[in-house]
């Protein structure tokens, strides 16, 4: 298999893996059992927690548990319910787990508005400046674009919204790893994060709380995460986060080389034999390892069933929406037309891949493309 869609999902690290495996077998206790298998479980679960925060300069005590970037991005609207202004300003290329939710949050009496941004992905200030009114409570921003890597202005967003004493929420899943997180200088209030998109397992996350007593549960019964999340904690999906977060964030400059290297040798390979090959979103700002490109006079479907029967596994639009033919509203949303969005395809690469894997890619893009 040749796998270039790690903006879907990464591979397990091997160091990840191990780690798991043997917490699973070895430590099985309840962390909230008082006895030593309970309370070693406890306090894996607390390094984990301190490696997560130590990742994105956080305090442990702001770091929540939850089961992915869906549950952290939902509990931070749903939350906003709670408070007194019932106001939400978005974005066009928010991920379903932002644009379904608030979309929802409206029949709860949450209003919201969805601000523009411009053919690189980039949100406009002045459409965010628009849409806030005295009842905004929340800015919820995503840090980077999952379809085509494009790095929003938090800093100045957050400033605009300080100022006005309304929260700001960033949906962080394919950064960490990818760019360097520091929440206690980015002053921002909630952030949201996967850890099956840094090498980490599935159903695990986190979210980011600057006030965590501004958050409210979406799951009640027992008192875990501080009565924020109920429910016995998965130890060893936690620990696997944990490591992950740290191999991630000590490697970062070390892997960001790496990808750029093999990014490049994708985008100046695939121009040689295909010259109208359109990259997509602001190239000089976004996360390394995500290219989004369009293929005019191929059909998205046709090109990534063609190199799945070659073992090559790439993704068209965001993979939530896979298998479904509809138009991307992200690529909608920075200006393609329906032809274009419906012939572009999203490569994302990461630590395991190789100079010879993309050589095995653009070998068959070759031979599969149709220049017209
Ligand atoms: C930007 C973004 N937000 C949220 C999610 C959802 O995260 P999870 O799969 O952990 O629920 C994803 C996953 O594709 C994503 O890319």
């Amino acid at each position: 298999m040749y796998y270039f869609d790690n903006s879907a999902t990464t591979p397990i690290h091997p160091r990840v893996s191990e780690l798991m495996n043997d917490i699973n077998i070895r430590i099985y206790g309840n962390p909230s059992s008082t006895y030593k298998i309970g309370k070693n479980a406890r306090s894996i679960m607390e390094n984990a927690r301190i490696q997560i925060a130590k990742a994105i300069s956080a305090e442990p005590n702001q770091i929540l548990f939850t089961s992915g970037g869906t549950e952290s991005n939902n509990q931070v609207l749903w939350s906003m319910i709670q408070q007194k202004r019932k106001h939400i300003v978005s974005s066009t290329i928010e991920h379903p787990a932002i644009t379904r939710v608030l979309k929802f949050l409206i029949t709860y009496g949450l209003n919201h508005n969805l601000a523009d941004v411009n053919e690189d992905g980039i949100i406009s200030i002045d459409s965010i400046n628009k849409n806030l009114n005295n009842d905004t409570i929340l800015i919820s921003l995503m840090l980077a674009n999952n379809e085509i890597g494009t790095i929003q202005p938090l800093e100045q967003v957050i400033s605009i919204a300080h100022n006005q004493k309304i929260m700001v929420h960033t949906d962080a899943v394919q950064c960490l790893g990818k760019i360097k997180l520091n929440v206690s200088k980015l002053k921002v209030d909630f952030l949201s994060l996967s850890a099956h998109k840094f090498y980490g397992p599935k159903g695990i996350g986190v979210l980011y709380a600057r006030h965590p007593e501004k958050l409210y549960p979406l799951i009640l019964g027992g008192g875990q995460e501080n009565n924020l999340r109920a429910g016995t904690e998965n130890v060893s999906l936690i620990a696997g986060m944990g490591l992950a977060a740290e191999i991630s964030t000590e490697l970062l400059n070390e892997k960001n080389t790496m990808v750029e290297k093999i990014e490049q040798q994708f985008k100046s390979g695939l121009k040689t034999f295909f010259p109208k090959a359109q990259f997509n979103g602001c190239q000089s700002k976004k996360l390394p390892g995500i290219v989004n490109v369009s293929f005019p006079g191929n059909k998205s479907n046709i090109l990534m069933a063609k190199l799945e029967r070659v073992g090559i596994a790439v993704s068209n639009g965001s993979a939530c929406g896979s298998g479904d033919i509809k138009p991307s509203p992200v690529l909608s949303s920075i200006g393609l037309n329906k032809e274009t969005n419906l012939s572009t395809l999203r490569f994302s690469f990461g630590i395991f891949n190789t100079k010879e894997q993309v050589d095995f890619l653009l070998s068959n893009l070759k031979s599969i493309l149709v220049c017209s």
